[in-house]
């Protein structure tokens, strides 16, 4: 996706928030939804796809490995070419501001016998991907790219694969997918182990399209063994929403006095839950009402209502993966909060679509937050209910979500919140501006 000029966007403070907020399918199931019915045989319906541009750039790529992926009236059906039967694209592969799209893809295709160059935006092009091409290496794969293992970047597939055990050396679903999608076209087990548990979308899912897929829990952490070269069948999806977008709305309304939002139908898988969790221990009012199961997963309709007394908490770094894109966001609540938020073992928000500490930091300290940071820590000193000062210009860095959590700043602040580029915020949620002001927002 090339990125057009930046779109500056203004969130003064708002009125009350409420109402339902509606909150589009789930980034992660999306991207892995095309890709593993790409990789059936027969058909796939999907709906509740996230239309971001994330996806869509994950669908192109599809494409453009032999896939039929096109919408039909509101479902997407993708036409598979079966485990092993992807095609040579004839072009690079553009997957934009997308990590998990090009990392999950050069998972893919790194065991079939050809070569495919991939590129992104800038983010993209900055982000590390020798955390992926390291163990695709051990399957026979051969990346070329830039110094620093930066995109773009060509990655040689192994014609003649072979199985691996691998042990990623940080939490990481991106990784261990990669290791499990490229396992799926090599003969034999592949075992991929971590010490702490990340998102299980590619699991779970993989052994909905029929993959035989094992995880247990031994002293090393979570070991997963998945057999090579299954029968992937085409399934109808109902992508669940996403957790990670329900999260804007309900920090928007903690910190907005008078509001009461309910985000309906949300996921609360444990391995992505962590953030409400938190939120929960910081005193906010915010309740799971209906609870029950949808598709062998938790869910639930959430309820925000303004919370005046929230306490600063400590966050258990072994939560982190749990609620990794969701400390940005957090730490505007932070911001809003009494004491102080502590945030440990997070030194992979230094890789994401930016280095989401410093980018949070530096905008928060402009308002008159004091923030203090480390590699992988850093602390928010809340001003409690009402004590966001405001006022200030911040720069996003191609990040959708500290755009996204400095505009739900700005509701809640006593001055306007500019961020200086919100096209970003398509990547993931395309209707959040629509979607906040149903509930009250404005947004200039
Ligand atoms: C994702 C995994 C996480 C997360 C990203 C989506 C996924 O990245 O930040 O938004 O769908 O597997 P890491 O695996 O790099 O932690």
């Amino acid at each position: 996706m090339s990125h057009g000029p930046a779109q500056p966007l203004t969130a003064p403070a708002s009125g009350p928030l409420t109402g339902v907020a509606e909150v589009p399918g789930d980034k992660s199931i999306s991207h892995r939804s095309l890709i593993l019915g790409a990789l059936s045989e027969g058909e796939t319906r999907i709906s509740g796809l996230l239309e971001g541009q994330d996806v869509l750039d994950t669908g192109a790529a599809m494409r453009a490995f032999g896939a039929t992926v096109e919408k039909h009236g509101g479902d997407w059906v993708v036409h598979g070419v079966g485990v092993g039967g992807l095609l040579e694209p004839e072009d690079v592969i553009d997957c934009g501001n997308s990590g998990t799209g090009v990392r999950l893809l050069m998972g893919v295709a790194a065991t079939h016998g050809f070569a495919v160059t991939y590129t992104g935006d800038a983010s993209l092009r900055s982000r590390p991907m020798a955390r992926v091409t390291e163990p695709l290496a051990l399957f026979g794969a051969q990346a070329y790219g830039r110094s620093g293992g930066r995109l773009p970047m060509t990655v040689v597939g192994a014609s003649d694969p072979i199985p691996v055990a691998y042990t990623t050396p940080m939490a990481s679903a991106q990784v261990k997918s990669a290791v499990l999608l490229a396992g799926l076209n090599a003969p034999g087990e592949t075992v991929v182990t971590e010490r702490e548990a990340t998102r299980d979308h590619s699991e779970r899912m993989l052994r909905g399209f029929g993959a035989q897929v094992e995880t247990e829990r031994t002293a090393e952490g979570h070991v997963i063994r998945l057999q090579g070269r299954p029968t992937l069948r085409g399934r109808d999806i109902a992508v669940p929403r996403d957790p990670s977008s329900a999260a804007f709305p309900v920090c928007a309304a903690l910190i907005v006095p008078g509001s009461d939002v309910l985000v309906p139908n949300i996921g609360l898988n444990p391995t992505r839950a962590g953030l409400f969790e938190t939120l929960r221990e910081m005193g906010a009012d915010l309740t799971y009402e209906n609870p029950r199961e949808e598709g062998g997963e938790p869910a639930a309709d959430l309820r925000a209502r303004f919370s005046p007394d929230m306490k600063g908490v400590e966050v258990p770094p072994d939560r982190a993966a749990s609620m990794i894109d969701e400390y940005p966001v957090l730490s505007v609540v932070a911001a809003c909060a009494e004491g102080t938020t502590v945030m440990r073992g997070v030194a992979e928000l230094r890789v994401k679509e930016s280095d989401r500490i410093a980018a949070m930091a530096t905008g928060l300290r402009a308002m008159g937050v004091e923030v203090r940071d480390g590699p992988d820590w850093w602390e928010v000193d809340g001003l409690g209910a009402g004590g966001l000062p405001g006022g200030v210009t911040v720069a996003t860095h191609l990040d959708h979500r500290i755009a996204m959590s400095f505009l739900v700043a700005g509701m809640a602040a006593r001055r306007p919140v500019t961020v200086d580029d919100s096209g970003p915020i398509a990547t993931s949620f395309p209707i959040f501006r629509p979607l906040m002001e149903g509930l009250g927002a404005a947004f200039a």
